[in-house]
């Protein structure tokens, strides 16, 4: 047996975002997932494959694509928040929901910024340090009515609502993770237009992409000025990429996907303390279609790939900052993977740090079953440590969960 030991003050901790677990959330998703709940069930039966049909037939129910309730997270977030630090987490990230704070323009509203503030206190109560996310894909109604992020001015509003929270909160925040994958969010939401506020079009993605980015600058400043000594850093979606097409040039088209997937992330660099990573699975761009192993693949059918996570870490080493992996899991319903998963990643992670990765901390998505974002997928994914009845709200933690517990415990991995 050997025992793989993580830096001192390493952070362990998992991640939420409020639209997938508070419910009852008012933004720019509320009234589309009602006018669209019922297409996507439909749809469901061409976009998923046949085993996935089968083993999920909530993706047929037009319930499965409404949040409404979602864990009830906003009235049950002490209770969560017990069971997080019962697994021995000792960092927790979240989201801030906007349209709360600021459910009419430049109106604030103050129960919900006291509401926030229990939620960061009941964190510190318990010796959890919290990663605040900022902008996770959510934002109020009267924001999207102007246009949302292809408005000229959608930096400016963004930039005023994060000046109010990070003014109330900055003794109890240290961290703000600004934004959550930007190319994601805007790519299904204004590209693709998968997902609200579905303004599909290329003119409109170009403008909603760089509005996002002078958002962040503006944040950037807003959150300097008042406190220095924040840490500010993004969530990227990484992803290792591999291509198999003609040899010779997939050194090239691998570089060139590159290029555009991490352009968000190389502009905003020199605004930021550290690098958030979100990393799932890897790409492989190939003329045959490779078959995935049913052993190595979630619910989703993503592929099991833990090296991607080296891989990726490997790569950001030319950022030259502290890394945090603000995002890794699976959808895994029955629980027979996730033990596995969380183990293999956590020893490529160490052996990234071994070789000089200044990894600093690992947030596994999600702590609970929730409402599955990109793309509206809905409720039947189940991506939680701590599994969720969402008829009865019970909590249950996830047999797997009490091997990642024992690592945030010991900060350490025992392997053979
Ligand atoms: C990421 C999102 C996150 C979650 C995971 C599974 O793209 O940031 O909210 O839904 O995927």
């Amino acid at each position: 047996m050997k025992k793989l030991q993580f830096p001192k003050n390493f952070l362990w901790g998992s991640a939420t975002s409020a639209h997938q677990v508070e419910g009852g959330t008012n933004n720019q998703w509320t009234q589309w997932e009602k006018d669209n709940a019922q297409r996507l069930a439909d749809e469901a039966k061409t976009k998923w494959q046949p085993w996935q049909q089968e083993h999920f037939p909530e993706m047929f129910e037009k319930e499965n694509y409404i949040s409404g309730s979602a864990c009830d997270h906003y009235n049950r977030y002490e209770q969560d928040f017990d069971l997080a630090k019962q697994l021995g987490q000792n960092a927790h990230r979240f989201s801030i929901e906007w349209s709360r704070i600021e459910p009419e323009e430049g109106k604030f509203d103050e129960k919900e910024i006291e509401h926030y503030r229990r939620v960061l206190r009941a964190l510190r109560e318990r010796g959890i340090e919290p990663f605040v996310t900022l902008w996770h894909w959510t934002e109020p109604v009267w924001f999207n009515e102007k246009g949302g992020w292809t408005n000229k001015k959608s930096a400016e509003y963004f930039s005023r609502f994060v000046e109010k929270v990070v003014g109330q909160y900055k003794d109890l925040v240290k961290f703000w993770v600004v934004i959550n994958e930007a190319n994601v969010g805007i790519g299904y939401g204004y590209l693709l237009g998968s997902q609200p506020p579905a303004k599909k079009g290329l003119v409109n993605f170009y403008k909603a992409y760089f509005n996002l980015l002078s958002a962040f600058k503006q944040s950037n400043s807003v959150i300097r000025k008042i406190n220095d000594k924040a840490e500010i850093g993004i969530a990227n979606s990484i992803t290792h990429y591999e291509t198999k097409i003609f040899p010779g040039l997939n050194y090239l088209i691998v570089k060139f996907i590159e290029f555009f997937s991490e352009y968000f992330l190389r502009a905003t660099i020199p605004y930021c303390t550290f690098v958030g990573c979100n990393y799932y699975s890897r790409y492989v761009i190939s003329l045959n279609k490779g078959v995935v192993s049913e052993k190595s693949k979630t619910d989703l059918g993503w592929e099991i790939y833990p090296k991607g996570l080296y891989l990726v870490l490997k790569k950001l080493k030319k950022y030259n900052l502290p890394v945090y992996i603000t995002e890794n899991g699976l959808a895994d319903t029955k629980d027979e993977k996730r033990k596995e998963f969380v183990v293999e990643h956590l020893k490529w992670m160490h052996r990234a740090i071994e070789e000089g990765a200044d990894v600093r901390g690992y947030f596994h998505w999600s702590l609970l079953d929730n409402f599955e974002f990109p793309q509206v997928r809905g409720f039947w994914p189940r991506f939680g440590l701590v599994e969720i009845d969402f008829k009865t709200q019970q909590r249950k933690i996830r047999s797997s969960t009490h091997e990642y517990a024992t690592i945030c415990k010991n900060n350490a991995l025992d392997v053979e």
